[in-house]
């Protein structure tokens, strides 16, 4: 690592600015909350305001985290099956292009603890990929391609939830962000959609395109300073956050509720963690394990 790469990093992980990050994101959300107030009704337009809305008419969210991570191959159509077997109101996955620009679900920069396959996903076209086995590295499972974006959703039931979490950026993926809104089109609202991301310039581009789709801005507490305070969240107004657990307490929810911001929370590790997030009064939980979570959302 180059000296210059070493003080970064240093700055940026010192103790004190890890210390700061609660505040820093409370005062994010005020902001927002000012600056949605100010903007009126051109913050959100009116069918993203309607479908943020029907995301949570039947209460909190259970979703998947890619699939049942926890008892399937990850970002398979068998993990997403697996998902909404155990219980879930849907699923979160991570998107990428192929090599032929089709978008595809998959988690890492590379195929190689995933699949058979090795190398980024941009060396493979689609039907290459499609035909790589993402499956049989998981206990007790058989071969599951990786599957394409569209593919994912055709496989969804009616009124099912998927958050579409958009992988990059990087120079390779210049139209990611328009090729996945156009996929999320042909399906939305039969399913219903969030999508997210922790890069906000990825989702301002997706609120240009799609203003009707609900976006969640990531953040996260071992991310590089600009994008674990989501301190962006003023100038993206974003209808959700999605931090990680271990960032989220009382005072951040009440401050979401009062900024008019719903909270989709990941990766929640087991049930006693989901009811602690749930007494709290997040919105949603992204979640390995779907069968242990499951029973706290019955009604
Ligand atoms: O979208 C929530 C979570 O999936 C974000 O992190 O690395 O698991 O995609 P990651
Ligand atoms: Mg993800």
């Amino acid at each position: 690592m180059s000296l210059a790469r070493t003080l970064l990093h240093a700055a940026l992980d010192t103790r004190w600015s890890t210390s700061l990050d609660p505040l820093l994101r409370r005062a994010a959300v005020a902001a927002t909350a000012a600056r949605a107030k100010a903007m009126g009704s051109s913050a959100r337009g009116a069918s993203s305001r309607a479908a943020l809305d029907a995301l949570y008419a039947r209460g909190p969210l259970l979703l998947g985290h890619r699939g049942a991570k926890a008892r399937a191959p990850e970002n398979t159509l068998g993990a997403f099956r697996a998902a909404l077997d155990d219980g879930a109101h849907g699923v979160e996955l991570d998107t990428t292009l192929s090599g032929d620009s089709v978008p595809i679900v998959l988690h890492d920069d590379t195929l190689d603890r995933t699949t058979n396959g090795r190398g980024k996903p941009t060396d493979h076209d689609a039907d290459d990929l499609a035909a790589l086995d993402a499956g049989s590295w998981f206990p007790g499972w058989g071969k599951e391609p990786v599957p394409r974006l569209d593919e994912m959703f055709r496989a969804m039931p009616d009124g099912a939830v998927v958050n579409v979490e958009i992988k990059g950026p990087s120079p390779a993926f210049v139209s990611l962000e328009r090729r996945v809104v156009d996929v999320i089109r042909a399906h939305w609202p039969r399913v219903q959609v969030i999508v997210s991301s922790f890069h906000p310039a990825q989702l301002l581009e997706v609120r240009r395109l799609a203003p009707e789709l609900p976006i969640g801005l990531l953040f996260a507490d071992d991310a590089l300073l600009p994008l674990r305070t989501a301190w962006t969240a003023p100038l993206l107004v974003p209808d959700a956050l999605h931090p990680p657990a271990s960032a989220v307490t009382p005072s951040l929810v009440h401050a979401c509720r009062r900024a008019g911001i719903r909270l989709n929370v990941w990766a929640v590790r087991d049930e006693h963690e989901a009811a602690r997030l749930l007494a709290f009064g997040v919105d949603g939980l992204i979640v390995d394990d779907v069968a242990s979570c499951a029973p706290l959302f019955e009604r």
